[in-house]
């Protein structure tokens, strides 16, 4: 789906922003980029989506080449973005007129695009949103997410999404988004908190520029010590299991959320229990 081969990319103030990239996603994936402040995962995100274009070697999704500028729209039908900054994202008054400009874009009939714009507001519960500039950040942040999925990209890239919503918002997003893998959408999520993408088939970690690390959701514990050279954080349900585990406590190391972590626990107090 997503294929970037030997990618340069520098600013025009001759920063050098990412070097030797080559990263291939399968349709359907979920990817995560993992990196620090400056790492270069926003560039990368932009690259991905097409709208800043390689400096050296390429990005093809779906078979079409970035720079193909008659490609476009069907470029615009195939990857959407959520921006870091969800005022880059915003540009009419009216929530409702900013989702539908993109959606008329993609030339969709008047109808098809009402029926998005109802079903995605509710799917996100933003109904009541009505005027986009007097939404707070995390309110826009809500809205900017509604408008990228109401495209229904096949490939869709998440810049930092829940970064200013609060914890209820961002398990409501995560949830969202985790829907979305399961629906076929091949999705790539970009953050510097590992704890966010535990779900995700392969995290990328980017550092200064380059991914130097990449490891499958299943081999994260192998993988969780050298997080710390990146200047990641441990996730922490990982901290929690190696601290159970270095108590000889039986715990399941393939837990990923803390329901997953208390139902192995209680398991093992059941089975010891019933053995007694
Ligand atoms: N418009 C720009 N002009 C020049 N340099 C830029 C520009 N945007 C970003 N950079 C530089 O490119 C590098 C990568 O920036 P980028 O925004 O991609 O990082 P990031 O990993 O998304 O950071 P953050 O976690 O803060 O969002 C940084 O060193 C940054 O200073
Ligand atoms: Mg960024």
């Amino acid at each position: 789906m997503i294929h970037i081969s030997d990618l340069y990319y520098a600013y025009s103030s001759g920063k050098t922003a990412l070097y030797d990239i080559n990263l291939h996603i399968q349709k359907g994936e979920f990817a995560a980029i993992v990196g620090h402040n400056g790492s270069g995962k926003s560039t990368l995100a932009r690259i991905i989506a097409g709208i800043e274009k390689p400096g050296r070697g390429s990005c093809v999704i779906k078979g079409i080449d970035t720079r193909d500028k008659s490609k476009f729209i069907e470029l615009r039908k195939t990857a959407g973005i959520v921006f870091q900054n969800p005022e880059n994202q915003i540009v009419f008054e009216k929530v409702r007129d900013d989702m539908a400009f993109a959606l008329h874009n993609l030339g969709l009939a008047q109808n098809e695009i009402d029926e998005r714009i109802e079903s995605v507001m509710k799917m996100m519960k933003i109904e009541r949103f009505t005027d986009s500039f007097e939404l707070s950040m995390g309110q826009k942040q809500r809205a900017a997410i509604a408008g990228v999925i109401a495209m229904q990209c096949e490939c869709i890239i998440f810049d930092e999404p829940t970064a200013m919503l609060d914890p209820k918002g961002k398990k409501d997003i995560h949830g969202i988004i985790v829907d979305l893998h399961k629906k076929g959408f091949t999705i790539v999520y970009v953050t510097n908190v590992i704890d966010e993408v535990l779900s995700a088939d392969r995290i990328f970690i980017l550092d200064s520029g380059c991914i130097k690390h990449e490891f499958k959701r299943d081999d994260l514990l192998e993988n969780v010590e050298r997080l710390k050279n990146f200047s990641l954080e441990m996730p922490l349900i990982m901290d929690i299991i190696l601290r159970l585990k270095g108590r000889n406590i039986a715990v399941d190391t393939s837990a990923r959320t803390v329901d997953e972590l208390v139902d192995s626990l209680a398991r093992v107090a059941d089975n010891e229990a019933g053995g007694i």
